[in-house]
């Protein structure tokens, strides 16, 4: 399949089946993760990966925008880890800068995951988390944060589908400078 229509044919999905995701299949997503190109290589991750049902239920129920959801019996949650900015602070001028960076590197290693699993024909769906509940639900330690949540399965048949939209080219390509 042509790539853009690869791209294009992913869809967040929040209303799952019961379908679970087979361990060679975790795993190749999970290479997909590690993979993935990170600010000065620091890779500022851990991808826990989360199949007992009540923490599931626990940390969807503390995204803000989830109430609709149908969860997954699967997901992964993406921990920034913020000790990146100790070590090495070659590629940020500061430490907020290095911070930045690293969301910017989770962002990636997310996406490089959500692809693999579309390339397995796995559905995904991305949901934000209030961190400091989530943190505490997966223990994670100091100076890491629970930064996004994807959702892993098999979409319900019959599942509500947002519609997928996109603004213009013209609104947000520019040439040589901003321009509005
Ligand atoms: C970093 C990130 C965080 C997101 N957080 C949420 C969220 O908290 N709740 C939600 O309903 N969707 C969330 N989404 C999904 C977006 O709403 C979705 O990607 C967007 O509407 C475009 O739809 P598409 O993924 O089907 O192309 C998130 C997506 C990304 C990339």
């Amino acid at each position: 399949m042509d790539f853009l229509r690869f791209l294009k044919t992913r869809h967040s999905v929040y209303d799952f089946d019961k379908t679970r995701v087979s361990v060679r299949d975790l795993r190749r997503i999970l290479e997909a993760g590690r993979w993935s190109p990170s600010c000065h290589n620091t890779q500022p991750w851990k991808f826990i990966v989360v199949k007992d049902r009540k923490r599931i239920l626990r940390l969807v129920d503390c995204c803000t925008s989830a109430a609709f959801a149908i969860p997954p019996p699967q997901l992964i949650a993406v921990v920034l880890d913020k000790t990146c900015v100790d070590i090495s602070n070659v590629c940020a001028p500061n430490v907020e800068h290095g911070l930045l960076d690293a969301h910017v590197c989770c962002g990636t290693a997310a996406m490089s995951m959500a692809l693999m699993a579309h390339a397995l024909r796995i559905d995904t769906g991305f949901l934000t988390p209030n961190p400091v509940i989530a943190d505490k639900l997966l223990e994670v330690p100091k100076k890491r944060k629970t930064v996004l949540l994807i959702l892993l399965g098999k979409e319900r048949k019959g599942a509500f589908r947002k519609p997928k939209t996109r603004k213009s080219m013209k609104d947000i390509v520019c040439k040589e400078r901003y321009h509005a």
